[in-house]
């Protein structure tokens, strides 16, 4: 048994930890806080067996959609967590008018890319030193486009 239900500040002491398990350049709480404050998107996964097992952050920029942050807790990877949570978001900026979901991914990120392809991301160009700490890195610059051609 899974559920998916909005973030909020309740989730964010168990979201912030698998954060900083899972992420390469982990997001803090204060960033989660202003996100939501902002009125950005965020679900939360749940599982039965253990609690929180995901989440998803997007923010919208008029019709512009834009991948914050997902991340899946190390012990309940590979089991289609990711995707729900991504195509949950998909779904919603789509609801919501939205004509392109935009993201950035480091090149190394293989379990990351091979998600986003999967889902139909494309590249759009790579963005030269983006990423600082804790290595410097390159990012890749993906978009979904959320209307029928
Ligand atoms: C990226 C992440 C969210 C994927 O979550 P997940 O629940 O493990 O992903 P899923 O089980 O839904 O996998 C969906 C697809 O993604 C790909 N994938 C996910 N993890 C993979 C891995 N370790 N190796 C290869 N492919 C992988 C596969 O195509 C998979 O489909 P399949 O299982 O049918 O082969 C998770 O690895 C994570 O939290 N990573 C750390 C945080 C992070 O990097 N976030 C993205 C920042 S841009």
């Amino acid at each position: 048994m899974s559920s998916l239900h909005p973030l909020t500040t309740d989730d964010l002491a168990a979201v912030t930890a698998i954060e900083a398990d899972v992420a390469r350049s982990p997001w803090n709480l204060s960033m989660f806080t202003t996100e939501l404050e902002q009125g950005s998107f965020g679900r939360v996964l749940t599982v039965a067996e253990g609690g929180i097992a995901g989440y998803l952050l997007l923010r919208p920029l008029l019709d512009e959609w834009h991948l914050m942050t997902i991340g899946v807790a190390r012990h309940q990877q590979r089991r289609g967590w990711g995707r729900l949570l991504l195509q949950t978001g998909i779904d919603h900026a789509r609801r919501q008018q939205g004509r392109t979901l935009l993201l950035e991914v480091r090149p190394s990120n293989l379990p990351a890319r091979r998600l986003y392809d999967a889902l139909g991301f494309r590249l759009l160009h790579r963005r030269r030193h983006y990423y600082t700490t804790p290595t410097a890195e390159d990012a890749l610059v993906m978009a979904l486009s959320l209307v029928q051609p």
